[in-house]
């Protein structure tokens, strides 16, 4: 009897390309695995029994079926050129690349072009949701021709998450492929700002009220159905209840704060301040990780600079609960706002509504507050910042105080709070009428001649300044 040929192969069968081979394979697809990886080839063949799992390239791809459907699930960079490079001698017109793994959107537009003059259609998919996500159900952004996206989709649309009315977390955002990957790096801006600001919350329960970490994951798990409610408080809270088996001591109180990062929160402030949109939160959030990763040097400093004693440990908790929404809010405004300049610069067409309806179910920023998110880009596509939406400044006209408050409570104690900070920076800059840029522009005109508006007569103007 002849082998049926497979739907769709996999290149890359690590954490996430296993994953996601099995859930595929799971939705009665046949599945084509290449490893080259001889110790993941064989974890891979004794976990998926119901995947073709190959060493050898060339029989990998003879057994896809025509047009052929490769999914690249690989390390980011060089390596994937390396695997394209290779693919498309053996590849023909009509076949497709799907990339899935954290390409740099520039890459992708770059691939798309080169792939195409061969006639070899390549997707940017933006795969969000970690190794669970890849199994059960990831938030899945696709950049790439929608004809050609249409072929992948049927696949697309069985794997993905779905939100709890059973909507599709898997979306064609765009006819570039850069843009699933530019989306998919926007959401890891966004994902570094919020865990940055949940950590400040633990920082400031912790430091400066003397909450055990249980007593924070209790306030957590009260916080989390509120409108609070996300992945990254759920699983803030399991990390905050778990005891280390040994000591019994909560792990996370044993963990060393230095904070890693693979690099797609940076690559995201660097895009924003390339399409000059400010986003401190998601900056902010970079820097946080750079500086604690100077451990040594912190200990150090700390022995010349004491902070100061605190005279009342008082914290308002309903305070710290509203700050911490408000500094979201503020965080995801300015992802949704470099989105939005991306459509400018790129002439693309993100739906922004479409994007955070793509983020309510699988990915790591997952919560019910995007429901709001939609609502508003819907009610109003053009919105120039997520603040000025009706819901949200409602809320924030409220909250606001208490982020004032709770960043003057942690200043006053040298606790730090760079993204509450940020956030807070950021609305009350955005919603000042006159700020003293004024004086920046005349000292650019002092020292470089470089001109300056006036208020009260039109036109460009410069001034001697050495009378
Ligand atoms: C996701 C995650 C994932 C992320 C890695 C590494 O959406 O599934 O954002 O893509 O890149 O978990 O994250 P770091 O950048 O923090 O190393």
């Amino acid at each position: 009897m002849e082998t049926k040929q497979n739907h769709i192969g996999i290149i890359g069968l690590g954490v996430m390309g296993l994953n996601l081979a099995q859930n595929i394979s799971n939705q009665n697809f046949r599945v084509a695995g290449f490893e080259k990886d001889p110790a993941l080839i064989e974890a891979a063949r004794s976990i998926a029994t119901n995947i073709d799992i190959f060493d050898d390239i060339i029989a990998f791809i003879a057994s896809i079926e025509k047009p052929k459907k490769i999914l690249l699930m690989i390390t980011a960079g060089e390596p994937v050129d390396e695997v394209i490079n290779y693919l498309q001698e053996y590849l023909l017109s009509g076949d497709v690349i799907i990339d899935g793994g954290n390409s740099h959107y520039k890459d992708s537009l770059t691939r798309q072009q080169q792939l195409l003059n061969l006639g070899i259609h390549y997707i940017g998919l933006g795969i969000s949701g970690g190794a669970n996500g890849a199994r059960y159900g990831p938030a899945i952004m696709a950049g790439g021709s929608v004809n050609c996206y249409k072929t992948i989709e049927p696949i697309l649309r069985k794997v993905a998450a779905r939100t709890d009315n059973k909507e599709i977390c898997a979306s064609h955002l765009g006819e570039s492929a850069a843009v699933g990957h530019f989306v998919k790096m926007i959401h890891n801006g966004i994902e570094y700002a919020d865990m940055q600001i949940i950590s400040e919350t633990y920082d400031f329960l912790s430091k400066g009220m003397g909450y055990s970490e249980l007593e924070t994951a209790k306030v957590f798990k009260q916080w989390s159905s509120s409108e609070l409610s996300s992945f990254l408080i759920d699983i803030s809270v399991s990390v905050l209840e778990y005891l280390d088996k040994d000591t019994k001591q909560p792990l996370v109180s044993l963990i060393l704060d230095r904070a890693e990062q693979k690099g797609t929160g940076r690559l995201a402030a660097i895009a924003a301040l390339e399409l000059g949109v400010a986003a401190p939160s998601i900056s902010e959030s970079v820097s946080a990780r750079i500086l604690s990763s100077k451990k040594q040097e912190r200990v150090s400093s700390s022995k010349i600079y004491k902070k100061p004693e605190a005279k009342h440990p008082y914290l308002d908790i309903v305070d710290m609960k509203k700050a911490l929404l408000t500094a979201k809010i503020s965080a995801y405004a300015q992802g949704f706002d470099i989105l939005s300049a991306a459509n400018k610069e790129f002439d693309w067409d993100m739906n922004l509504a479409d994007i955070a309806k793509n983020w309510r179910a699988g990915c790591i920023i997952r919560a019910r507050f995007l429901d709001e998110v939609a609502e508003a880009f819907i009610t109003e596509a053009k919105l120039a910042n997520l603040i000025m939406a009706p819901h949200f400044s409602s809320i924030l006209k409220d909250s606001i105080p208490s982020l004032r408050r709770v960043v003057k409570w942690g200043i006053t104690r040298g606790i730090p709070s760079p993204v509450l900070s940020a956030s807070l920076s950021y609305f009350e800059t955005y919603t000042s009428p006159n700020l003293p840029a004024n004086l920046i522009q005349g000292q650019r005109d002092y020292f470089g001649s470089h001109g300056f508006e006036r208020i009260d007569k039109p036109g460009f103007h410069t001034s001697d300044w050495n009378q």
